[in-house]
Formats: C-alpha cells, sequence, structure tokens
C-alpha cells in the first residue's frame, strides 16, 4: 500500500472508531470515506454494533450495500449523529473545497442535517488558503451552461467543464455538470465568494463549505492520525 493510501485508511479507521451503537450516520464519498466504510462494516460485524446511513452518491449507496451496512435516505431520517466524510482542501478556520468526485450537492445536503460532521482527509490536504491546490467544484445545471459558465468567469476564475476520459461531459447524480474553477492566488474570502458564485442563476452548488465542519482527522503514512477540533 502506497504512504498516500496508508493516510486515507488511517483517517477512515480513526473516524469508524467515533461510530455508536444506534447512530445515525451520514456517508460521504471519495477514496478516503471507502476506508471508514470498510472499518465501519467490520465493527458492525465484530461487535455487533447496529448502524444506519444516508449515502451522499450512488457510489457509496453501493459500497455501503455490498459491506452490509444499512443504508437509509433522507426521507427516512433528517436528524443525523455524525457525518464522516472526505475533502479536497482543509483550511485553519476548517473551511472546506469539496467536490472532487463530483458529489457536492448531496454532500452538503447530508451534511447540514448533522450535528456533528467528521472529515476525514490523507496527506497534503490542510491549507493556509482555499483554492490553492485544488480547483473549486461548481454543479450548474446544463442548460445555459455556456452563459453561466461566462458568469462565474466573472467572479474571477477560469472554469473548466468537467469531462470524462471519453471526453463527455461528466454527469453528476443529479444529473447536472460540474466546472472545476482556477484561482490564480486562491480564493481570498471564501464567504463572499461563495455568495457570489452562489447568486448566479444556472448554478445549483458551490464546493466551499463554511460552518460545517466540527473536527478534521488527518491519516498520516505511518498509520497514526492526528485529530483537529474546532474550538
Ligand atoms: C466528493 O465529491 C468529494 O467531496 C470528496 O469527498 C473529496 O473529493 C475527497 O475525496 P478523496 O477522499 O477521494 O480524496
Amino acid at each position: 500500500m502506497s504512504t498516500a493510501t496508508s493516510a486515507k485508511q488511517a483517517a477512515g479507521v480513526a473516524a469508524a472508531a467515533l461510530v455508536e451503537d444506534g447512530m445515525q450516520l451520514g456517508l460521504g464519498t471519495g477514496t478516503t470515506v471507502v476506508f471508514f466504510l470498510e472499518a465501519l462494516a467490520e465493527r458492525i460485524r465484530q461487535e455487533g454494533i447496529s448502524v444506519s446511513g444516508i449515502p451522499t452518491s450512488k457510489d457509496t449507496a453501493a459500497r455501503a450495500k455490498e459491506l452490509g451496512i444499512k443504508v437509509i435516505s433522507l426521507e427516512d431520517s433528517m436528524d443525523l449523529d455524525l457525518v464522516v466524510d472526505g475533502a479536497d482542501e482543509v483550511d485553519l478556520e476548517f473551511r472546506l473545497i469539496k467536490g472532487g468526485g463530483g458529489a457536492l450537492l448531496r454532500e452538503k445536503i447530508v451534511a447540514a442535517c448533522a450535528s456533528r460532521v467528521v472529515i476525514i482527509v490523507g496527506e497534503g490536504k490542510m491549507v493556509d488558503k482555499l483554492g490553492t491546490t485544488f480547483l473549486l467544484p461548481i454543479e450548474v445545471v446544463p442548460f445555459g451552461v455556456r452563459a453561466t459558465r461566462a458568469k462565474v468567469e466573472g467572479a474571477g476564475c477560469q472554469a473548466f467543464l468537467r469531462t470524462m476520459e471519453d471526453g463527455e461531459p461528466f454527469a453528476t447524480d443529479n444529473g447536472n455538470l460540474v466546472l472545476d474553477c482556477k484561482f490564480r492566488y486562491g480564493i481570498d474570502d471564501p464567504a463572499e465568494m461563495h455568495q457570489t458564485l452562489s447568486q448566479i442563476p444556472g448554478v445549483v452548488e458551490v464546493g466551499i463549505f463554511l460552518n460545517l465542519c466540527h473536527t478534521v482527522i488527518e491519516g498520516c503514512a505511518d498509520g497514526n492520525s492526528i485529530t483537529h477540533q474546532r474550538d
């Protein structure tokens, strides 16, 4: 296993240890979350704990079911005890960039229903300033995407339509498109940028997550993890 993968696994295992019997969970999306799901499934098998989870993507739903984790929906419950999700960048104020896997909309809806959100990351995701190491994903409706993109770029970035390997546009689980936005010097004021971008017609969700993260578990290559707690 590579050091990057070991770090993700360490974070996933540490997050699974936070789960308590009877909890209703939000299940994030991404390669780090897969390790959380595997460790959680192991606890269900070994300790007999009973939990249910709301997945934030079709991929996560499929993986959770394969692993024997009970999957429910937001129609069943809107009060989640704990959400565990990944992130593409985390700044010093626990503001996040998310959406590298295209699941930002469902991830934000689920995170907003939780009393606690734990973000699990491998190495290199903690940054001084958002937008410096990762492009900001924005989910937009397909209708009028050229016009939406022009307005997004008017906010001070270069916006690239996300495509798949075959060159076709990437479609989210909601049937929308993703613009990946490059800010030359990063995002100076994430709250202001979130507000500006959210007001553009055609924008469904912005991959800046504000005030939604309580704890960050940073995995290390040696299998340990560091827990960062917001005051
Ligand atoms: C999914 O849309 C994203 O928000 C992921 O949570 C994020 O990209 C982190 O993914 P990895 O754990 O694969 O790095």
